[in-house]
């Protein structure tokens, strides 16, 4: 069993769990994942490694509430337990120096990408983050990424904070500006990397995207994860999660996540029939 030492509500929604796993911790490295089952009947879900502390053992995970495993999950506590929790899986983000690095981040995007930019501004990347959130009170965790960043950038779609629209405008500016850009890196929601990758396009900048589709065991055997990159099968969770956003098929992204929609949302209503 895996015990929560810390949990920590960051924003409606979105939970922080500080857990106990010395040997993930151990070996973890930017852009890998775990494989989560809450109780011996769970679903296994994969969540993002958004820090690790390999003195204290532990691994943070941050999740957002989307359907039944992750609204169950966010019922546990500090002092609970998880009875699975597998890693680090999937291949660590590539990390050098490329010289000027954006970092984009949409949503609960913001911690699997806090690590990314860590790592590299520790080769002497220079970090240009952008930060984006539907409104002000879904945006976590904006100082520890300005903390890895030369410049931040916050929008929300709202306009409640920071600037007004989504995190393609800066984006787009930027790349007209002049500004040297050696790579993009964007994590967050499908849409919006799917809509970063067409905004650095014509611009022809590497931009890296981190693949969400849905897995099972996160280890290469089910083909659950199958994604088309380049015209070529890939499984996400073994050849990933990172790949060439220009080269994503993202149709097929979209419409395999759907797959299990009926069943998704059967279960969450009798599991919150069963719950109230
Ligand atoms: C490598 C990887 C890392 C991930 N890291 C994180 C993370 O750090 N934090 C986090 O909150 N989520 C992360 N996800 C997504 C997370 O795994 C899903 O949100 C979770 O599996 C949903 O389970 P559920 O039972 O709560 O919802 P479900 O009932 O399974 O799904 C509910 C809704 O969410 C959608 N959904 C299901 N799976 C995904 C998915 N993989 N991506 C996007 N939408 C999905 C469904 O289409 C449906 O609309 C990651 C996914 C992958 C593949
Ligand atoms: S999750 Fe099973 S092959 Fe990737």
């Amino acid at each position: 069993m895996y015990k929560i030492l810390l949990k920590e509500d960051l924003v409606p929604g979105i939970h922080l769990f500080r857990v106990e796993a010395p040997a993930v911790a151990r070996k973890a490295k930017a852009g890998q994942f775990v494989v989560v089952r809450i109780d011996e009947k769970g679903e296994r879900i994969p969540l993002t490694i958004a820090d690790w502390d390999e003195q204290e053992g532990s691994i943070t995970i941050v999740f957002m509430e989307v359907g039944t495993t992750t609204a169950k999950l966010a019922l546990l506590d500090a002092g609970d337990s998880i009875a699975n929790f597998t890693g680090p899986l999937g291949l660590p983000a590539h990390i050098e120096k490329f010289g000027a690095v954006v970092c984009v981040a949409g949503g609960v995007g913001a911690a699997p990408i806090a690590p990314i930019a860590r790592a590299l501004k520790g080769q002497g990347n220079k970090i240009i983050s952008i930060l984006g959130a539907r409104s002000q009170s879904l945006l976590f965790w904006e100082e520890r990424l300005r903390r890895f960043s030369d410049r931040l950038i916050v929008t929300t779609d709202d306009g409640s904070y920071g600037r007004k629209g989504v995190v393609t405008v800066p984006l787009k500016e930027l790349l007209e500006s002049g500004e040297k850009v050696d790579r993009v890196i964007a994590i967050g929601p499908g849409v919006m990397m799917k809509f970063c990758a067409q905004t650095t396009k014509p611009f022809g900048v590497k931009t890296i995207v981190s693949l969400n589709p849905i897995m099972v065991e996160g280890t290469g055997m089910c083909g659950c994860c199958r994604v088309s990159v380049g015209g070529v099968t890939r499984f996400a969770c073994v050849d990933g999660p990172d790949f060439d956003g220009h080269q994503v098929d993202w149709e097929l992204l979209k419409a395999r996540q759907c797959i299990y929609l009926d069943e998704e949302l059967r279960s969450l209503k009798e599991w919150q029939c069963r719950a109230h």
